[in-house]
């Protein structure tokens, strides 16, 4: 099976060139690669946690966001490319996820927390503009991720907490309705360490906090040219050798730029390009390359009801995976069509085998325990003590505790056998 890549984007506000760089270029150019399957969203059920009071700037911005990854390249044939909020779907998952994700995991979201800690350094209600949007965040973006089973997703560095969440909360349901398997697989992030983080104008990264944007499509050329104009640099006159790491201007250009040109351009500021000119071949070079986007960027922004149709298909073609997945969470949790509870009683109990945990004595003389699963697989050995009695202690407390309870004696666990995997065939003899 092809591994699932999926990844969501808030629409909230309009792009930049450091999205375009760090985010939207690399991503276009892995959505091409034959192995994956790529689930791309707007993730504008989350737009809502932001913005709650300006409709218009969440329509805008969906439109916006939607039609510059067309324009940058995303092929709606290749990528299912899609709005959260055209799946239904997402929020039934959302809701049974709620409900058994802990209060005390989300209570550790660093976004969450960052909130009350600034309510609290100014005086206020700790709950102070704490939504249950932002409060259940993470719960959400784990519906996006195990609606469509994803593998891989590819998010900054501030989105990690929430993939491990998004973990955590796979594996209870895997621990409560799988006996442990991976009904849900756990998806892992991806980090891209090749991709740069570009700066902006004074040097800082780019960034709309930090009001130092050169925007992606918006205002046209004229912004693009205007943008670069803006950029900092020091205020060595035309002749004057230059250092090219002086300025975030050479930076810029090697995002766009190839290695001879790059060294190029470093060369000519050492000998005295002025920096007026350095800036109309930075422009040149990027406008090169996103000017052809920008045409298409006008012609869908012309066009919404084209964006439109795309992002409805992309939704329908997707549609039976998630509704598959529902129906299967839905019987999982016991949200099943009516039969007689008797008959289904018994069928579980003819059905249902279970884990084992077996005490036995070596020819040797010492006391061992193996635990099986439910399909009579081995999953551990353990013991190698004297006494019976001892070892039937401590069978008892490795039932309670789990692994943990064995430490100090000899264990060995068979190939592949994870933690969980010893957890939920406990579980299982917990329950009878
Ligand atoms: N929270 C992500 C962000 O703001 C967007 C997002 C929503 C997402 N759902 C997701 C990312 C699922 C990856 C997977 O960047």
């Amino acid at each position: 099976m092809k591994v699932r890549v999926l990844t969501g984007v808030t629409p909230s506000g309009t792009l930049h060139l450091g999205n375009y760089v760090g985010c939207i270029r690399p991503a276009v150019q892995k959505s091409n690669a034959e192995d994956t399957e790529s689930f791309y969203f707007l993730s504008d059920y989350h737009a809502l946690i932001k913005t709650i009071d300006d409709p218009d700037r969440i329509e805008r911005s969906r439109i916006q966001i939607a039609a510059t990854w067309l324009a940058c390249g995303l092929d709606p044939q290749r990528v299912h490319f899609y709005r959260q909020s055209d799946l239904p779907e997402v929020l039934e998952l959302n809701w049974i996820l709620n409900c058994l994700t802990s209060k005390g995991l989300m209570n550790r979201a660093h976004a969450y927390k960052a909130k009350v800690e600034s309510n609290e350094r100014e005086n206020q209600d700790p709950d102070n503009n704490v939504t249950m949007g932002l409060f259940c965040y993470p719960v959400l973006m784990a519906a996006d991720i195990l609606l469509f089973k994803a593998n891989l997703i590819p998010v900054g560095r501030d989105q990690i907490q929430h993939i491990e969440m998004c973990r955590d909360i796979a594996t209870r349901f895997n621990l409560l309705y799988g006996g442990g398997k991976e009904v849900l697989p756990l998806p892992e992030a991806l980090i891209d360490e090749t991709v740069s983080v570009l700066p902006g104008l004074d040097g800082r990264k780019m960034s709309k906090s930090y009001d130092n944007v050169i925007p992606l499509f918006e205002g046209g050329e004229k912004s693009l040219h205007d943008a670069i104009m803006k950029i900092v640099t020091d205020s060595k006159a035309p002749g004057e050798p230059k250092d090219p790491d002086s300025t975030s201007l050479t930076e810029i250009y090697n995002a766009f730029a190839d290695e001879s040109e790059k060294e190029s351009f470093r060369k000519a500021l050492k000998e005295g390009l002025s920096w007026g000119e350095a800036k109309e071949i930075v422009f040149k070079k990027i406008n090169d390359e996103i000017g052809p986007m920008r045409k298409k960027y006008e012609e869908y922004m012309r066009e919404p009801e084209v964006v439109e149709r795309i992002l409805r298909e992309g939704a329908e073609r997707i549609r039976p995976m998630a509704q598959e997945l529902i129906s299967m969470v839905r019987e999982c949790v016991g949200l099943r069509s009516f039969k007689p509870l008797s008959a289904k009683k018994d069928q579980l109990k003819k059905k249902k085998a279970k884990s084992v945990l077996k005490q036995y004595r070596e020819k040797e003389g010492l006391f061992y325990f193996k635990l099986l699963d439910s399909e009579g697989a081995l999953l551990l050995t353990a013991g190698a003590i004297s006494s019976g009695k001892e070892t039937g202690a401590l069978v008892k407390s490795f039932k309670e505790q789990g692994l943990s309870a064995l430490e100090g004696v000899f264990l060995k666990l068979e190939e592949g056998v994870t933690e969980e995997r010893v957890a939920s065939a406990l579980q299982e003899l917990n329950a009878e």
